[in-house]
């Protein structure tokens, strides 16, 4: 196995997770969380102090799904700090047991980062690796979504506390992990989504109880102008998901009304950033005004997947 990740000392001490993975948002605890994001910040403005951060290891990124910046920004963020990647896309569990792959990665790598249709496929394989296991987007969390994105915020209010994310649209993967990072950091976080695309109810009451112990809140509604009233961020995701493609036409009709427009963005607060995880389909959730408008922060969210994730690898493979 590779030695321990080399730390720079201008950040020094990194704190290691103590969960050991990132199946899901809630296995960082705040304080890591709170650290993972400074960290962040740090890789982002010294990235030359990195460059042998993770020398001596190599991870094991499996797709099931297509990926632009989850798998280009994990390539990126393991080779820019010293280490190596290889990466395999197919179902994970088809040609042989889940539990043979991930014991044959557990020889070879010091890490797996996995983009999943079930969540259960990630836990599996925490289950069954000794080694770190990263979700990279599953049925139901897109915890490394969430962390740039939290960092992309911070940037452009100078703090998370009191600042109102709503997000437009389906209760989904992006949307869970949304609300299970901004409301421990303090955050206002809202939903907006149309009639039968509720959340899952056991991961809203779990960041209802985060919002109240950081004293932000959490409401969920189905009407999109008073979701967005006094938001300080908008945020929206596609209609249909990967593996969703078959209910597309049958969604546009009940997400019409869902879409971030012009008129939409007017009614949150003056100033207020639009953000989106990507890819986008302009002309469905959002327009190609919106996303092109100076208030658009969508190519910020994705560069900082690049050093968020950093920051996780550090914390991860760290000793
Ligand atoms: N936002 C995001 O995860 O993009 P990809 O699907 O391209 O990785
Ligand atoms: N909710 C989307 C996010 C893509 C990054 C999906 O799961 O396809």
């Amino acid at each position: 196995m590779a030695a321990p990740v080399k730390l720079s000392s201008a950040v020094s001490p990194i704190i290691p997770i103590a969960s050991g993975d990132l199946r899901r948002d809630q296995d960082l605890t705040l304080a890591e969380l709170r650290r993972l994001l400074d960290l962040a910040h740090h890789v982002k403005a010294h990235p030359k102090d990195y460059l042998d951060a993770l020398r001596g290891h190599s991870l094991a990124l499996l797709f099931e799904k297509p990926s632009l910046r989850t798998r280009l920004t994990f390539e990126l963020a393991i080779a820019q700090m010293g280490g190596s990647s290889v990466t395999q896309t197919g179902m994970i569990g088809e040609r042989e047991p889940l539990k043979d792959v991930a014991r044959n990665l557990d020889g070879w790598v010091s890490g797996i980062v996995a983009r999943t249709f079930s969540q259960q496929t990630v836990d599996d394989l925490a289950h069954w690796a000794d080694i770190p296991v990263i979700n990279a987007l599953s049925d139901l969390y897109h915890p490394c979504q969430a962390l740039a994105d939290l960092q992309t915020i911070e940037e452009r209010y100078g703090g998370l506390k009191g600042v109102k994310l709503t997000f437009i649209g389906d209760g989904n993967n992006v949307a869970h992990s949304l609300m299970l990072t901004a409301t421990r950091l303090g955050m206002h976080f809202t939903l907006a989504h149309p009639r039968g695309y509720e959340p899952k109810p056991e991961i809203v009451a779990e960041a209802r109880k985060f919002a109240a112990a950081a004293g932000g809140k959490v409401k969920i509604t189905v009407d999109p102008e008073e979701g967005v009233d006094q938001a300080d961020a908008v945020y929206t995701d596609v209609w249909a998901s990967m593996g969703q493609e078959h209910e597309a036409y049958e969604r546009m009709v009940h997400f019409e009304p869902y879409r971030v427009d012009e008129e939409l963005m007017a009614k949150a607060r003056k100033g207020a950033v639009f953000m989106h995880c990507l890819p986008a389909k302009r002309g469905q959730e959002t327009t190609d005004g919106v996303m092109e408008s100076r208030h658009s922060v969508v190519f910020q969210q994705a560069e900082n997947r690049l050093h968020a994730q950093k920051a996780l690898l550090l914390m991860l493979l760290h000793d």
